[in-house]
């Protein structure tokens, strides 16, 4: 009972989008603009990088308040997966957020703010990963679906248990999922490269 308790708070508080609060403040609703997507990169890309900070200290700061309250509340027999469940949740409230009208971002900064606490020796890897996609391409959305199989990777690699196995597999499926917009203008060509001169001249 209690983890579902849980998992619903994780929800609530992954529906609680750092770019669409922030948004309310200043008059403007970034699914309108850029990319349409409700995130960080979008938030830097039409707000400039105070925006996108704010952004993503509360996209990143839910999931890690997700995960800390199940790592305090679950009973110890079940808590490292109530965390993982808890991290997932408040990654399906940030996509899909009760307070936004259900049009929400990706969940990859959520994601990484649940990680910060269920799993930190993972993020090495995963932020290695976007990194150097990122040099390399230039696409953040890209980026982002490569840090998500490298969380895979990196449970498989290091026989990490079902729990952590299953959690990267559905989280990187996930990221690959609200990412496919991204992945079709990749194809078509259309998809924008990250601008950092003109982003960091606002
Ligand atoms: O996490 C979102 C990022 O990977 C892509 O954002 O705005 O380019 O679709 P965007």
């Amino acid at each position: 009972m209690l983890i579902a308790v849980l998992v619903v708070v994780s929800y609530v508080l992954g529906s609680l989008s750092g770019s669409l609060l922030l948004g309310r403040l200043r008059g403007v609703d970034i699914r309108t603009q850029g990319s349409g997507n409700a995130g960080g990169t979008n938030a830097l890309r039409t707000q400039g990088w105070k925006f996108a900070l704010g952004t993503v200290i509360v996209d990143v700061g839910k999931g890690a308040l997700a995960a800390g309250l199940a790592a305090i509340f679950a009973a110890p027999a079940a808590r490292e997966s109530a965390i993982l469940l808890c991290v997932l949740a408040a990654v399906v409230g940030h996509v899909w957020p009760v307070f936004h009208g259900f049009r929400g971002g990706k969940g990859a900064a959520t994601l990484v703010g649940g990680l910060l606490v269920a799993w930190p020796w993972a993020l090495p890897g995963v932020i290695g990963a976007w990194v150097l996609t990122l040099v390399i391409t230039g696409y953040v959305g890209l980026s982002t679906v490569i840090a998500g199989a490298s969380l895979l990777a990196t449970a498989w690699g290091f026989g990490e248990g079902t729990p952590r196995l299953g959690f990267a597999l559905v989280a990187s499926l996930f990221l690959l999922y609200t990412h496919r917009g991204n992945l079709s203008r990749l194809r078509a060509g259309t998809e924008p490269r990250f601008e950092r001169a003109r982003i960091f001249a606002r």
